[in-house]
């Protein structure tokens, strides 16, 4: 080794011994006589100081070039800091290494990111020059809590039985729903290979081939709009388990959730987590990944609504609408008229057409301006209901069921933010489980999977296969965890004849079924286990136990919004000569 510490380890412990420490410098500091360089490294920060009489005249001199990022190697001696000059922020704040020879390994350009700034520049400079942003202690960070994350998960699997095992990226299209990334084929010109949306149907003729228990930490990717938690190439940890039901995969995260938020957070999270079905989170929640960390939950005033004489509520409880509230505590303490109208606007966005309140006054009465339409008796019915206490602000969404979820849901989040409900830290991890099988699409008039078509429906709903599919419920189950979808799997069906119900249902004909996931079909056909699996999403578990914003921060080589690379300019043009090898066009 260059060295023989690292620039994290150095204490009183070492004072008197000549060491030899390699890194960037980190900032410096000319003090007249001498410099004083902050050297780092992925361990930590030491000063290192250019002094005589412990450092020569020449060296001294050759200090002054020194700038930012510079990499040296620097030999010298460990001393105690002089009296009041030690840092306690700083693990190795106690000592300082003198000098007595050094070298520069390799200069630096100046900086556009700087890794001890204070003020981050641009995302967009951060990602162009993404090594010195990977720089930052902060990002340093992060990338060792995903290392540790990972290998936890891979400990906690392996231990329970689990193979890990690698399926194919170059494959054929899967049905997770997105948009696949196509690769063409050279060798078999006019052909191509779909990156894998997620290992899904390898998983399951892995159980059909008899491995009982697969794992993989697998990169998914999906040509989809991106958002703050989505990235086109994103990691999974996927298992898949043979006889077994919802409840035994949920035992084996419930055990992983409990593991990782006492090794990584200090969190004593007692298992099993809480489970509700996708019905009561909807009813309670407005959605089907609900924030638990905070109340705001929706209360059901359509029977009262009816009773009133305001247009709105008696109308749309009418036409089979809903009339749904939720109940800000004391939050006429946060938001004013204007602030109310500031709410309004913002449901809008969600498609409400207006955003009726009340307002719990001193006397605990209910006001406001719509408080003309309700009698007396029924205001109070309504403050009953609402538990309203003085300063509580209630909100109303009226409309149909699907649009009142949308409205409350955006307005719960939003008002826990600004309220500030939620604690630094905190964390809530649930189940939602009995998702339905099916989701109408209005514009195309036909049923979609909720999840993807090998999801078995619950063996008490089978029925409804045939009579009412909007009714027939999923052995399906997500991890919630503050309100993000972590994770998501489900008991597949092993039942060729149920199979080609869903199909059938779902629109995809004997053809397309067998010109799409015949291998899967055929497997199914040679004695398939009864089983099931999950998918847990890793970024967004390192996004959310770091409490970061944005899913780019916990990956190295993140996408742009636009699903570009802004380091390697990727996706970018290629040769004439490669495209006639491949037998493709461009025709944009
Ligand atoms: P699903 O599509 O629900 O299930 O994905 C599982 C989990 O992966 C994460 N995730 C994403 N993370 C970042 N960027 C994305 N674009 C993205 N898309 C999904 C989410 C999600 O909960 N094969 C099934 C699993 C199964 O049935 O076993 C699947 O992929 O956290
Ligand atoms: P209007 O009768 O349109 O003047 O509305 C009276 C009050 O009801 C206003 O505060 C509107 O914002 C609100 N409002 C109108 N439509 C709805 C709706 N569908 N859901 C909830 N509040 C509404």
């Amino acid at each position: 080794m260059l060295r023989t510490h690292t620039c994290g380890e150095l204490s009183e412990q070492q004072c008197g011994q000549s060491v030899t420490l390699c890194g960037w410098v980190d900032s410096y500091r000319d003090h007249g006589g001498g410099l004083f360089v902050d050297l780092r490294d992925r361990y930590g920060v030491t000063q290192v100081v250019f002094n005589p009489p412990d450092t020569p005249v020449d060296a001294i001199e050759a200090s002054k070039g020194l700038r930012s990022e510079f990499v040296i190697k620097a030999v010298g001696n460990v001393a105690e800091r002089p009296e009041g000059m030690a840092n306690p922020k700083l693990a190795t704040g106690a000592i300082e290494v003198r000098v007595t020879e050094f070298q520069i390994l390799n200069k630096s350009l100046v900086p556009p990111v700087v890794p001890n700034g204070q003020e981050l520049p641009g995302e967009d400079l951060r990602l162009k020059h993404r090594y010195l942003d990977l720089r930052r202690p902060a990002m340093q960070r992060i990338m060792m809590l995903r290392a540790r994350m990972i290998k936890t998960m891979r400990d906690h699997c392996t231990q329970q039985g689990f193979v890990d095992i690698e399926t194919p990226v170059l494959g054929r299209s899967t049905p997770e729903g997105a948009r696949d990334y196509l690769v063409p084929s050279r060798v078999n010109q006019g052909t191509f290979y779909a990156l894998p949306q997620s290992p899904q149907l390898y998983k399951q003729i892995l159980m059909v081939a008899g491995f009982d228990r697969y794992m993989q930490v697998a990169r998914c990717f999906r040509d989809e709009d991106l958002r703050a938690d989505r990235q086109p190439e994103f990691t999974q940890l996927d298992l898949e388990m043979s006889f077994v039901d919802s409840d035994d995969v949920i035992g084996v995260i419930d055990g992983l959730v409990a593991r990782l938020a006492k090794e990584e957070l200090g969190l004593d999270v007692p298992t099993p987590l809480p489970r509700m079905t996708y019905d009561e989170a909807m009813e309670r929640f407005g959605h089907d990944a609900p924030d638990l960390r905070f109340g705001l939950e929706i209360i059901e005033c359509t029977d009262l609504a009816a009773k009133s004489d305001f247009g709105v509520f008696k109308n749309v409880a009418k036409s089979g609408g809903r009339v749904r509230a939720i109940n800000v505590k004391n939050g006429l303490s946060q938001y004013s008229r204007r602030g109310i109208d500031a709410l309004t606007e913002f449901v809008k966005e969600f498609g409400a057409k207006g955003l009726a309140w009340f307002r719990a006054e001193e006397d605990g009465k209910l006001g406001g301006s719509i408080a003309k339409f309700f009698s007396e008796e029924l205001l109070a019915e309504f403050g009953g209901r609402m538990a309203a206490e003085p300063g509580d602000l209630i909100l109303f969404s009226a409309d149909q069921f699907a649009a009142t979820c949308r409205v409350l849901h955006a307005l719960r989040t939003k008002i826990a933010r600004e309220m500030k409900l939620t604690k630094p830290g905190e964390m809530h991890f649930s189940w939602v489980e009995e998702f339905p099988m099916f989701d109408f699409d209005e514009d195309e008039q036909r049923w979609q999977a909720m999840h993807h078509p090998f999801t078995a429906p619950l063996e008490r709903d089978l029925a409804h296969l045939e009579d009412d599919p909007g009714k027939c419920r999923a052995q399906a189950y997500d991890l919630v965890i503050n309100g993000s979808e972590a994770g998501g799997g489900t008991i597949r069906i092993h039942d060729a004849e149920i199979q080609q119900k869903v199909f059938s249902l779902l629109g995809i004909d004997e053809a397309t079924a067998k010109e799409r996931f015949g291998f899967l079909l055929d497997a199914l056909q040679y004695g398939a286990p009864p089983h099931g699996g999950i998918a847990l999403g890793i970024d967004r578990w390192v996004m959310l136990f770091g409490e970061l914003e944005n899913i780019r921060d916990c990956i190295a080589f993140p996408k742009t919004q636009k699903a570009t690379d802004l380091m390697t300019e990727a996706p970018g043009t290629v040769d004439a000569k490669q495209l006639k090898e491949l037998g493709v066009k461009i025709d944009a």
